[in-house]
């Protein structure tokens, strides 16, 4: 963990939670009234390999973003930026209306923590927490009131005197929390905070953290690679792809019409097929029917497109019925009242589908099913989208 130091310029205006704003581009102007993280056009490459390309979105004053992405795709790149442990080739960071980019690392009003922890490891729990506010030369008795606050606010007042080795990973974590706030800094950047814990713990922290938001209401970039966990800690979520920011989205959003096939594949399972587009709401599939979308294909006849089904949106009828997408039947699992269902088309392609456990007929491995895919809920990309 970094721990930055509270700048000289006014705290964030926590009465003025503007709401956030979905920059479709990275180049929407900035108001310098604006509270909140903006960042724009973020773009850098280590030995001219690009980590961040024209990256930009904004954190409303207050509020939580989770950035997703597979491992690689930029993340801890751009939160190193934020703090100012890098300096970007490219772009601009405003934070409360403050540009960013002269202002070095321990000016920045920042509080950062990694995955690993990062406490010091003689220094006893009070005294990591207390660590900024003494560096800050903030005087005895409020360094003493503030640690004990922050250990409230983390529900680990009873272990102040403790070292980092005598707490589990779990506790280590809200330590690291509790010391990245101590010193009030205007935003929290958090890298992959429980990827280190088992699941159970994860959970557990996961909770403690949207309580402890409610009550300190900081401006937050989380990381995470989990997407339960993104949905439990943030409103908007931003994807990112190959140092690009591919979607900014509420969950909701993101899940329901994602702007690309990575998007639909990377958030939730997309089962996905070759087709060319036959009319405005018709395409053959490669595997043989024709299926219609509702919504048509936004795609001239001809063109070579992916279409995607949610396992959701995907029906199981008899082998034989109209329009059905021939299949083998490969194994299912009950998950709560639905069966996660895995088949097998002809040409090797494996479908999911969640069909409800108590509907239909019953199949054994092997049998031959037909597959018809929700007409009101296909998504269609373009046949050279990258995944
Ligand atoms: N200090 C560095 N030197 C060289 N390449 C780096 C450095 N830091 C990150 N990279 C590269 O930049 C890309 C993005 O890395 P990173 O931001 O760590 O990804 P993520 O956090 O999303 O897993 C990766 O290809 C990584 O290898
Ligand atoms: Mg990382």
């Amino acid at each position: 963990m970094t721990l930055l130091s509270r700048s000289e310029v006014p705290a964030a205006q926590a009465q003025d939670r503007a709401p956030l704003q979905n920059t479709d581009s990275a180049t929407a102007p900035v108001s310098l009234s604006q509270a909140g993280l903006v960042l724009r056009r973020i773009s850098h490459s280590f030995s001219g390999t690009p980590a961040l390309r024209d990256v930009g979105f904004d954190v409303g004053a207050g509020q939580v973003v989770a950035l997703l992405g597979p491992s690689g795709c930029g993340k801890s790149t751009l939160l190193r930026a934020i703090a100012g442990l890098l300096v970007p080739d490219r772009g601009e960071i405003f934070l409360d209306g403050q540009n960013l980019m002269s202002i070095p690392a321990r000016k920045r009003s920042i509080g950062m923590v990694f995955q690993n922890y990062a406490l010091f490891p003689h220094l006893t729990v009070a005294e990591n927490v207390a660590y900024g506010l003494i560096s800050h030369r903030r005087p005895r008795a409020e360094v003493n009131a503030r640690v004990s606050e922050m250990l409230r606010l983390v529900r680990l007042e009873d272990y102040a005197r403790r070292l980092p080795r005598e707490l589990s990973g779990g506790q280590q974590q809200r330590v690291a929390v509790a010391r990245a706030l101590a010193v009030s800094p205007a935003a929290l950047l958090l890298d992959e905070p429980f990827g280190a814990l088992d699941r159970a713990l994860r959970t557990e922290l996961q909770d403690e953290f949207v309580r402890m938001q409610a009550d300190v209401g900081i401006t937050t970039i989380m990381v995470t690679h989990d997407q339960e966990e993104a949905q439990t800690v943030a409103d908007t979520l931003v994807v990112m792809n190959a140092g690009r920011v591919e979607q900014v989205g509420s969950p909701e959003d993101i899940y329901d019409r994602p702007a690309s096939l990575f998007v639909n594949r990377f958030m939730g399972h997309a089962n996905c097929f070759s087709a060319k587009v036959t009319g405005a709401h018709t395409a053959a599939l490669a595997a043989g029917p024709t299926v219609t979308s509702a919504r048509g294909f936004a795609f001239r006849p001809g063109s070579d497109v992916i279409l995607t089904a949610r396992p959701e949106h995907v029906r199981l009828v008899a082998q034989n019925d109209a329009g059905a997408i021939s299949a083998k039947w490969v194994r299912a699992a009950p998950l709560a009242h639905m069966l996660s269902v895995d088949l097998i088309t002809p040409d090797g392609t494996l479908i999911k589908a969640l069909v409800n456990r108590h509907d239909g007929p019953r199949y054994a491995p092997g049998d031959a099913v037909g597959i018809l895919l929700d007409t009101q809920n296909l998504h269609v990309f373009p046949a050279a989208s990258k995944t």
